[in-house]
């Protein structure tokens, strides 16, 4: 008996780099759930991140912190069933990695044996590179995130722009060259300034996502909700919103409401 599968071509880390050496831009948006990664993959976005930023967007918590491993799990093997298409990034979350290499690796192999994901993502630079040499070793590919890492958020104390002094941006560019050498496929780069993200776009061969960190990098990264203007309280200045879905919503469910208060839902045709 044949199989017979959809001829979809799959993203893979490999074609991130050809889009890169070949100049042509990446897209990547979050997604944390299997309806909205159906239509974000269904819009020929290259890439999906199942982002820790579920912890703001799906849960309501003020940081990234609180979101845990399986939690992470839960989000990312629903998004992997809807998708067709798009790379799947998972974030390994706060406390299940920065302990050793051990832990990271062990989360790591959770989050694709258990979700299904293609790759993991992890914020830091030098600090991590044993781990990942060591999840790269076990076959897993991984993208670094420099810049504003929410993860380090109370170490820093605010979400301003990073790295605007000389010294912090050396030192970004000097992570960003150990995340290539060890072996990392792409960097998320956040909140930065647009020329520094650009000479680490020239300095190191990987693709280099920007989110907030100006036009002269591979390609962008949004979180979904912010851009289809669902969560409408974040508004940064790097933010587009390409709709205003929170007033869609709220009007399409206002109307829902009215309709059952007077009687007019559900009519005869929506009846048996
Ligand atoms: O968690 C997230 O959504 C992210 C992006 C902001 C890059 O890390």
């Amino acid at each position: 008996m044949s199989v017979h599968k959809k001829a979809i071509k799959k993203i893979t880390t490999h074609q991130l780099q050809e889009m890169k050496n070949r100049g042509e831009k990446i897209s990547m948006l979050t997604a944390y759930d299997f309806s909205m990664a159906k239509l974000v993959d269904a819009s020929g976005v290259d890439v999906i991140l199942v982002g820790d930023s579920a912890s703001n967007v799906m849960a309501g918590h003020e940081t990234t912190l609180p979101i845990t491993l399986d939690q992470m799990i839960y989000h990312a093997s629903a998004v992997v069933r809807a998708v067709e298409r798009a790379l799947v990034i998972v974030d390994i979350p706060f406390g299940s990695y920065q302990g050793n290499s051990s832990e990271a690796l062990r989360s790591s192999i959770r989050i694709m044996k258990e979700s299904g994901g293609h790759a993991v993502k992890m914020e830091g630079g030098a600090e991590i590179q044993e781990s990942v040499k060591r999840i790269l070793s076990a076959g897993i590919p991984v993208m670094g995130h420099l810049g504003l890492t929410p993860q380090s958020i109370y170490k820093f104390g605010t979400y301003t722009v990073r790295a605007k002094e000389e010294e912090e941006a050396e030192k970004l560019i000097e992570d960003a060259k150990i995340l290539e050498e060890c072996g990392c496929f792409s960097i998320v780069l956040e909140k930065i300034p647009a020329q520094l993200a650009k000479r680490v776009a020239e300095e190191v061969n990987i693709p280099i996502i920007g989110i907030g960190a100006g036009p002269y990098v591979d390609g962008q990264v949004l979180v979904l909700h912010d851009l289809l203007g669902i969560t409408t309280e974040f508004k940064p200045r790097f933010l587009r919103q390409y709709a205003r879905l929170d007033t869609i919503i709220t009007e399409a469910i206002g109307k829902y409401v009215g309709d059952v208060k007077n009687v007019d839902f559900p009519n005869e045709d929506e009846m048996y």
